[in-house]
């Protein structure tokens, strides 16, 4: 048992250059934990707000002065002794403070940063790592501690890319039989495999935000070619060592209820568009298949997953924006065999775990994901394991702010082991 007796927090910079809050929370008994929140790109309509400075002379209005001083003004005061293990204690005061649906007074980023660092700091006061410390706060019946299996998005498109394809994010998925570490030599020598196939095609081998690789494709059923043709080049068997997956984030290229793809010259109906997945998943049988429709598209969403579930899991992730009432919304329509969750989607640590309750008694598969504007902060990695996630979506298997959540679940995979 310790109390909160110091919050401090600062403006350091993320993945993409973009500033964020780091804080540090200190307890009574010495133990600290010190956190930082992440950052989308392709920010779904129904997350929580992150709070800007909008003052264009400062990291080009990016800056998050505004959110740090509520931290320092409104936050600390409010929170110091209250005892650091009451997690729901101290996030709900935040949410009472805060007194908005979607945190857009004091920001998600100034009350994600606290939440993150009040349960580090008690996971080190209870002297348990951070993932058997969450593990306290989470319905364990049926379900086992082990590492989810890795989503890796080697090949990078839409927002993530500069526009070089529409959908954002395509993905290797390794067996779920195979043991982490398995995993990981075998996705870095798809990744090398990838590099050498778009070479040889006379492809770019830049990268983008999330470390894949970023060409100019022709069409979005070519990533997906290219990918399989980089995993027939090793020794790895497609469909039975690994498995395809897409992020299309179609949002992003939803006009007036038509869906535009590079694919097709016309324009695409929600009827169109889930025909489109079907065509290509004769080809490559998707395991996995997110945000595959846009976020206000209920018409479309009532209607895929009875047309492509059998064999593809299909996510929501700006329809459901880790917000209960949307989760609600998706179960009631059906929409969705799987749900991703990202802290920062709603702001707070208890809140993220309520959402992947709801979903986990609903029969969902959880997904827990970074952002693409990541720091090196490693709690998801933590996260994801205390809560059971079938899946982990962290990136590629390259740049710092990846591997930071990669390496922590080699560290923890150890852990689990010296546990028993
Ligand atoms: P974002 O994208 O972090 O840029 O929002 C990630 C995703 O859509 O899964
Ligand atoms: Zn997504």
């Amino acid at each position: 048992m310790a109390k909160i007796k110091q919050v401090t927090a600062r403006e350091i910079l993320n993945a993409k250059g973009n500033p964020t809050i780091e804080t540090t929370v200190t307890l009574n008994d010495g133990k600290s934990g010190t956190a930082s929140c992440p950052s989308g790109t392709s920010v779904g309509h129904y997350e929580a707000s992150e709070l800007k400075d909008h003052d264009e002379k400062l990291f080009l209005g990016n800056g998050v002065l505004k959110a740090i001083s509520n931290i320092n003004e409104v936050i600390t005061p409010a929170i110091l002794g209250l005892e650091a293990t009451k997690q729901q204690d101290v996030d709900k005061r935040m949410i009472e403070l805060d007194g908005t649906q979607n945190k857009s007074r004091l920001g998600a980023n100034a009350i994600l940063s606290v939440s993150m660092a009040v349960a580090k700091a008690a996971a080190k006061s209870s002297l348990l790592p951070t993932f058997l410390y969450l593990r306290e706060f989470v319905k364990k019946e049926g379900t086992v501690i082990k590492i989810p299996t890795p989503l890796f998005n080697i090949l990078n498109g839409g927002r993530h890319a500069g526009g070089n394809s529409d959908f954002q994010e395509f993905m290797v998925i390794p067996a779920s039989s195979k043991a982490y570490s398995e995993s990981l030599n075998m996705t870095v020598n798809l990744y090398d495999s990838l590099r050498n196939t778009l070479a040889q095609n006379n492809m770019t081998t830049l990268i983008g935000d999330e470390g894949g690789f970023a060409p100019a494709l022709a069409t979005n059923r070519q990533g997906l070619d290219l990918l399989r043709q980089a995993i027939q080049s090793t020794q790895f068997r497609y469909g039975f060592d690994v498995f395809l997956g897409l992020d299309a984030a179609a949002t992003n290229f939803f006009h007036e209820n038509k869906y535009r793809i590079k694919d097709k010259a016309m324009q695409l109906s929600p009827n169109d568009m889930i025909s489109f997945y079907e065509e290509i998943n004769k080809e490559f049988h998707l395991l996995y298949l997110e945000d595959p429709l846009a976020e206000d598209d209920w018409e479309g969403w009532s209607k895929i997953a009875g047309a492509l579930t059998e064999q593809t899991l299909i996510v929501g992730d700006d329809l459901t924006a880790t917000n209960p009432y949307r989760l609600q919304m998706a179960l009631d329509k059906k929409a969705i065999t799987g749900i991703i969750i990202k802290p920062n989607q709603i702001g707070t640590v208890i809140e993220a775990l309520a959402v992947v309750e709801v979903a986990r008694q609903a029969g969902l598969k959880i997904i827990v994901s970074h952002r693409s504007g990541e720091t090196n902060d490693d709690f998801i990695a933590d996260f994801a394991v205390a809560v059971s996630a079938d899946y982990a979506k962290f990136g590629s298997p390259v740049r710092g702010e990846r591997v930071a959540k990669y390496n922590r679940l080699l560290e923890i995979e150890k852990e689990i082991k010296s546990l028993g």
